[in-house]
């Protein structure tokens, strides 16, 4: 029999301990053995919970027993989870997380420690919620060059686009809508800013191209400056707005990141992905493009990840196959402004000059509309260039005020 731990007993953490009961038959006869839950850690006190026996508020009382040999770390947070996890790694024992923050800052680190102690350290649940990713991407396609990785990584902020698109709902009452369903972070600005999505980029592209993508060296940007009117000129364009992470490898091996909203056609794969659901992108030298879809977020469908990774350890049996990337100190990842793409801008000033200082600065520029667009709006789609050049073109505009700026990608 394998005992677990649990830190942690909020949405993930109760529903890891559901699932092992929900499926307790089948979980374990592909474990190969009983999987049995000795202690939940968490600090607040549940007096209506049924498992009132496995309850402990001493984390030393986990790292100390013996019989306990996977730990599933599910609190979030890098304080105290990334001590927690270090220790229980250094004293032999494997963890799972669902922990993006954790895995995005500190990855290469506690996959050094976890094949240094012959343990495990697996974290499918960090990316996509219930999408198999990291193990699909550490496996079945390790045979190929990865070039590109892309997708909808935040559950929160497509839930609220898709709101905003579909029913013109406004913002704050989408993310109210997200917060109560269980998808948002503790700190829903994490959602909203980009944060969350830039941890699963960097997790995404550390393990695609072998070193370790640190949060600060990704440029980000989230959907809070969006506005419906943007919506309606991206509609009119025949596009959505997705938040989109993404990472390229560049010919001399560097890669260029980001986490921004971007205009995406309307027919394309990821401009389908609605709700709460994620879709990762992964472009492979002999697999071509290869998509997966699933629910990026919620208590089950995470709670599956992390059961998954206890079932695999359990099977691995003692062995460490912890998958492991370099450590890095930022200098592998490029300046994002390099990476070419169209632009929508939006403008607000005499329309006549406007047009002229247009014109000037861009050429032929694909103007959009949408109902009830003031006299001094203009908005317009650019023809292909890099961030730099843009922003040389920008420079040059004169007597008009730029109100937005949003990618168009062709994904
Ligand atoms: N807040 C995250 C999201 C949870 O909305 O995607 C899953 O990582």
């Amino acid at each position: 029999m394998v005992k677990v731990a649990v830190l942690g007993h909020g949405t993930v953490g109760s529903g890891v301990v559901e699932l092992l009961l929900k499926n307790k038959k089948s979980i374990e006869s592909r474990a190969g053995q009983e999987i049995e839950v000795k202690y939940i850690l968490d600090l607040r006190d549940f007096p209506d919970s049924p498992y009132q026996d496995k309850f402990i508020k001493d984390f030393n009382i986990i790292l100390q027993d013996p019989e306990i040999s996977i730990v599933a770390e599910v609190m979030g947070g890098l304080s105290p989870a990334f001590d927690y996890v270090r220790s229980l790694l250094e004293s032999g024992k494997s963890v799972v997380t669902s922990n993006k923050e954790l895995v995005a800052a500190k990855g290469a680190q506690l996959l050094k420690t976890a094949n240094q102690h012959n343990v495990n350290f697996f974290f499918e649940a960090s990316v996509g919620g219930g999408i198999p990713i990291i193990r699909p991407m550490h496996q079945c396609l390790a045979a190929n060059e990865i070039s590109e990785v892309a997708g909808i990584l935040n559950g929160t902020t497509n839930f609220i686009l898709t709101k905003m698109i579909e029913e013109q709902m406004p913002f704050d009452q989408a993310l109210q809508l997200a917060q109560q369903l269980g998808y948002a972070e503790r700190d829903p600005s994490a959602d909203v800013e980009g944060h969350d999505a830039c941890r699963k980029i960097c997790i995404l592209a550390s393990l695609a191209f072998g070193k370790h993508v640190y949060p600060h060296t990704v440029h980000t940007e989230g959907i809070s400056r969006l506005s419906l009117d943007d919506v309606a000129y991206a509609d009119s364009f025949d596009g959505v707005i997705k938040l989109i992470g993404r990472a390229r490898r560049l010919p001399g091996g560097k890669i260029v990141a980001a986490v921004y909203p971007a205009i995406l056609s309307k027919h394309s794969q990821l401009a389908n992905i609605n709700d709460v659901f994620n879709g990762i992108l992964i472009r492979g030298d002999a697999t071509g493009d290869v998509v997966f879809y699933g629910r990026g977020a919620g208590k089950l469908p995470t709670a599956s990840a992390v059961v998954a990774d206890i079932i695999d350890i359990t099977k691995a049996n003692c062995t460490s196959k912890s998958l492991s990337w370099e450590d890095s100190s930022g200098d592998n990842v490029e300046d994002y402004k390099l990476s070419p793409s169209r632009f929508y801008l939006k403008l607000q000033g005499d329309p006549a000059e406007a047009r002229k200082q247009i014109a000037r600065c861009f050429g032929d520029a694909e103007y959009l509309a949408r109902p009830g667009q003031p006299a001094d709006e203009l908005a317009f789609v650019t023809e292909e260039m890099t961030e730099h050049e843009l922003d040389r073109r920008l420079e040059e505009l004169q007597g008009v005020q730029l109100k937005s700026m949003i990618r168009v990608l062709d994904y």
